[in-house]
């Protein structure tokens, strides 16, 4: 069957001189909760699991995120697991070096696994490593981003990069109402951005708020940005596309009642938020692509809770897109398509992956038992991300006047 199609892709394809099978997304997505409960607890009696980036690592998934234990931020990896049912126990290995909302990638150019993150000591840090399931296996903090966000009340905030062939772009949130940018020469990369950044989208905090993820769309020249924003039910996420990274983006979906994803459009009855989190790429590289043709999304949600905003119950779950658009023959196409099909497709709930070469560490332990307990003996500034509501103001509380990975013990 798959063969099957596979030829007459390839025969249609001969047939007209292009190679790109694509799918358009649609303007009005419509996803399933798969499955409708949390897929995985926290572990070492942390109190969450947030902010997930993930890749198809060896017919595997790889997943980061930042865990909070009570009221203050961490980060740990999963070991690696082929079905999402095995998340669930999955390892959860605790890192000496917190990377806090992490972005994690394959930069082919020069054959290295790239780790971006928040509050370490520049404003946005990376580190790289040959074998990214190491949790523990990173090299030193790089500065990625040392400047700020014009109206960003606690700085930048959220960080994602992706790159075309001739630039690495960087795309971050400020919790202000603003998406933040700016690029360099592929070439320099690894590297820091800088100190300057562009301000390329404005609206309400409320309608722009963070968690900002950028992605080329498989078989076309278009991309894809996706925002979460704080809504009256819960967090969810509105859509842009552009015809190039450094071009305009411009609306797909719509707000709260008519989102790219959110309790609306979800089917989802164990969460009112669909929060930071990431597209199933199906690629592990720097070019972030994704395919519509089969998308997935793993994403934050919790119960409903009276805690701080630090401690509310995130844990991760999976949402798979329903109405994908039609299967088009060609590519190319950079028009923003509001397309739709009825047709339901079953997405493979194993990780696609593209190979690429594991380099051989053992000189760390990927896993931490709970009783691991921090020695680092340097002065730890820990900032307690103050709470954000519909109704909230942001001006009761100071910026962070600096940057420092947070204390941790487990
Ligand atoms: C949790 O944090 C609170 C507030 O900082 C602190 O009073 C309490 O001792 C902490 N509990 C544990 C088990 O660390
Ligand atoms: C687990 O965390 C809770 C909340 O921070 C704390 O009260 C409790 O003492 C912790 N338990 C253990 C075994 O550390
Ligand atoms: C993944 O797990 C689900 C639920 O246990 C199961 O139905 C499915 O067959 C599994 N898929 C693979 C590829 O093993
Ligand atoms: C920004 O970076 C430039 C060099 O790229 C430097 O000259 C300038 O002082 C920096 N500005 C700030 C505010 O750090
Ligand atoms: C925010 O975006 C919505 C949806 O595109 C638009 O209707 C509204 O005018 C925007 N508001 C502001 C303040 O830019
Ligand atoms: C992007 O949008 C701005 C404002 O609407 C417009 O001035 C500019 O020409 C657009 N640029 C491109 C490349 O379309
Ligand atoms: C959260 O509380 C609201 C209001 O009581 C309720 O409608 C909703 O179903 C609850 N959500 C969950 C996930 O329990």
């Amino acid at each position: 069957m798959l063969f099957q199609r596979s030829l007459n892709l390839a025969l249609s394809a001969a047939a007209v001189g292009v190679t790109a099978q694509y799918c358009d997304l649609p303007a009005s997505p419509q996803w399933a909760s798969t499955p409708d409960a949390p897929l995985a607890q926290p572990m070492h009696n942390w109190t969450s699991l947030k902010d997930f980036t993930h890749v198809p690592y060896e017919g595997e998934h790889l997943v980061y995120g930042s865990i909070v234990n009570n009221g203050t931020y961490g980060s740990t990896n999963f070991g690696l697991f082929k079905n999402w049912s095995d998340m669930a126990t999955a390892s959860q290995n605790g890192m000496d070096n917190p990377t806090v909302a992490p972005t994690l990638f394959y930069f082919a150019p020069k054959s290295i696994w790239v780790l971006c993150y928040q509050w370490g000591p520049s404003a946005f840090s990376y580190r790289t490593s040959n074998d990214p399931t190491n949790a523990n296996g990173w090299g030193a903090a790089q500065p990625l981003y040392t400047g700020g966000a014009a109206g960003a009340p606690y700085g930048p905030i959220d960080q994602t990069v992706i790159a075309d062939d001739v630039n690495m772009y960087l795309f971050f949130a400020g919790d202000d109402g603003s998406i933040y940018r700016q690029s360099m020469p592929i070439g320099n990369f690894p590297g820091s951005f800088g100190n300057v950044s562009q301000t390329i989208l404005t609206n309400t905090t409320e309608n722009l708020f963070e968690a900002v993820q950028v992605y080329k769309l498989k078989g076309q020249t278009k991309w894809l940005m996706i925002v979460e924003c704080e809504g009256a039910v819960g967090r969810y996420f509105r859509s842009f596309t552009a015809a190039n990274l450094n071009g305009n983006f411009t609306e797909l979906s719509g707000l709260e009642s008519a989102p790219f994803a959110g309790k609306t459009n979800t089917k989802i009855t164990w969460s009112e938020d669909i929060s930071h989190g990431d597209l199933i790429r199906s690629t592990n590289d720097q070019t972030f692509e994704v395919d519509p043709c089969s998308l997935q999304m793993l994403f934050q949600g919790r119960a409903n809770s009276t805690a701080d905003y630090n401690d509310l119950p995130y844990r991760p779950g999976l949402i798979t897109l329903q109405n994908p658009g039609p299967v088009q023959y060609g590519g190319g196409s950079s028009s923003s398509s509001s397309s739709s099909s009825t047709t339901l497709k079953t997405v493979t709930s194993t990780a696609t992956s593209t190979p690429t070469t594991k380099a051989t560490s053992t000189s760390h332990s990927t896993s931490h038992s709970s009783t691991h307990s921090s020695t680092h003996t340097e002065t730890h500034r820990t900032w307690h991300r103050p709470s954000h509501t519909t109704t909230t103001t942001h001006t009761s509380e100071a910026a962070p006047t600096g940057y420092g990975p947070p204390h941790y013990t487990w």
